[in-house]
């Protein structure tokens, strides 16, 4: 199934965060994880003739601490990103410039999100399976992250993911 969040946004579907308050982890963590936990949040937008600016801050617009940005840039067409799930890791991902989807996956559904802003984005939570295709051209992916890199926080491999959901 393909959700724009632009159409998310039209149609008010429950997908999308109608707050900026932070989720309680601990709710998080006593439901099963599953995509309808990702949801887009709006940030703010200062707009000005000058240009406009938007700001983030952790625990206050998106649902934790900011330990660690990165960003995906240069990516040649047709390339595809992530193709893992973090165990641990809350991510929140924006389209600084251009566009891509995103793929999430529970190991039970998947869904198809459209990023083309850069004044909302895509909170991720822990034990989903991304990939990221369809960049344009020139596109930038800023990710925050709420822990330093972790190697050992990742399933790469898609069958342990779905073990580890106990649905292997
Ligand atoms: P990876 O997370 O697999 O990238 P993506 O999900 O965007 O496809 O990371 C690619 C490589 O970069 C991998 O060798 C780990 C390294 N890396 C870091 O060293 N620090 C980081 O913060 C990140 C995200 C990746």
């Amino acid at each position: 199934m393909f959700f724009d969040n632009c159409q998310l946004r039209n149609e008010r579907l429950p997908v999308r965060c109608q707050s900026h308050k932070p989720v309680s982890f601990l709710a998080v963590r006593r439901s099963p994880l599953s995509i309808d936990h990702c949801t887009i949040i709006d940030l703010p937008r200062i707009q000005d003739p000058r240009g406009n600016l938007t700001f983030i801050e952790g625990g206050n617009h998106i649902p934790f601490d900011i330990q660690r940005v990165y960003y995906l840039y240069d990516v040649p067409g047709g390339s595809e990103r992530g193709g893992h799930a973090h165990k641990e890791l809350h991510q929140f991902i924006i389209a600084m410039s251009g566009s891509f989807d995103v793929v999430l996956n529970d190991g039970e559904n998947k869904k198809r999100v459209h990023l083309c802003r850069s004044y909302y984005g895509l909170y991720v939570c822990p034990m989903i399976w991304r990939e990221i295709d369809n960049f344009s051209s020139g596109s930038v992916c800023m990710v925050l992250a709420s822990n330093q890199y972790d190697e050992s926080d990742y399933y790469r491999d898609y069958g342990e993911f779905l073990r580890a959901q106990g649905r292997g």
